[in-house]
């Protein structure tokens, strides 16, 4: 398995294992919201606001992880990972948590603070992440499932609560993925 930066090169094969990987899981219309997610993600966000990472076998897309800024008040270089898919056939080997660590290792290379995320804690936990509220960092959107809302510091710091409103980019910034 290969981990690598994603190249715009493949954005249909990597929309298409979301649109796959989330249609297995989630259902049909999940999954075509998810694609829609991922090719408004790539083609409407600024260069520097987003990054992504493949995992690759064999010249093959069978994971990506995308993460994409968190604006807030004061200048802090903060981003959220999300979404996140791991080809269905490919599941529960590991995976997803090399490429997660992967591309935390890359943001960390960069310079980021702060990585959020909102997806289950108990998988996210265990690439790093810890449950925070909204007391400590507001999520760009009121959140369904506020025990989803996770974070975890790049730079070995504690986590400190982050005055203000966060913003995020502009293709998820809608209240269906929140
Ligand atoms: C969730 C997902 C990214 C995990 O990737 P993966 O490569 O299958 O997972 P890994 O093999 O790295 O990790 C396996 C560990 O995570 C756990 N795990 C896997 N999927 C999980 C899930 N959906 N919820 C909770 N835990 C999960 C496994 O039990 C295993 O734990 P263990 O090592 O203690 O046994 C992948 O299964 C996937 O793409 N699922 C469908 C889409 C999705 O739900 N994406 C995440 C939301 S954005």
């Amino acid at each position: 398995m290969q981990l690598s930066d994603y190249k715009l090169s493949n954005t249909t094969e990597i929309q298409q294992l979301f649109t796959r990987v989330f249609s297995d899981s989630e259902g049909l219309e999940e999954g075509e919201r998810i694609g829609t997610l991922v090719q408004d993600m790539i083609n409407d966000t600024a260069p520097e606001d987003i990054f992504g990472y493949i995992a690759s076998e064999q010249e093959r897309v069978i994971g990506c992880i995308f993460c994409t800024r968190l604006f807030f008040d004061s200048p802090i270089e903060a981003f959220i990972l999300a979404p996140v898919a791991i080809s269905t056939n490919q599941q529960g080997k590991g995976v997803g948590q090399a490429l997660i660590n992967y591309g935390i290792g890359e943001l960390k290379d960069k310079g980021i603070k702060l990585l959020l995320t909102y997806g289950d804690p108990n998988y996210y936990s265990q690439v790093g992440f810890q449950q925070i509220t909204e007391a400590v960092i507001k999520a760009p959107q009121p959140l369904s499932q506020p025990e989803g809302w996770l974070c975890q510091t790049l730079d070995g710091s504690e986590i400190t609560p982050i005055p203000g409103n966060s913003a995020c980019v502009k293709a998820l910034d809608n209240p269906v993925y929140w």
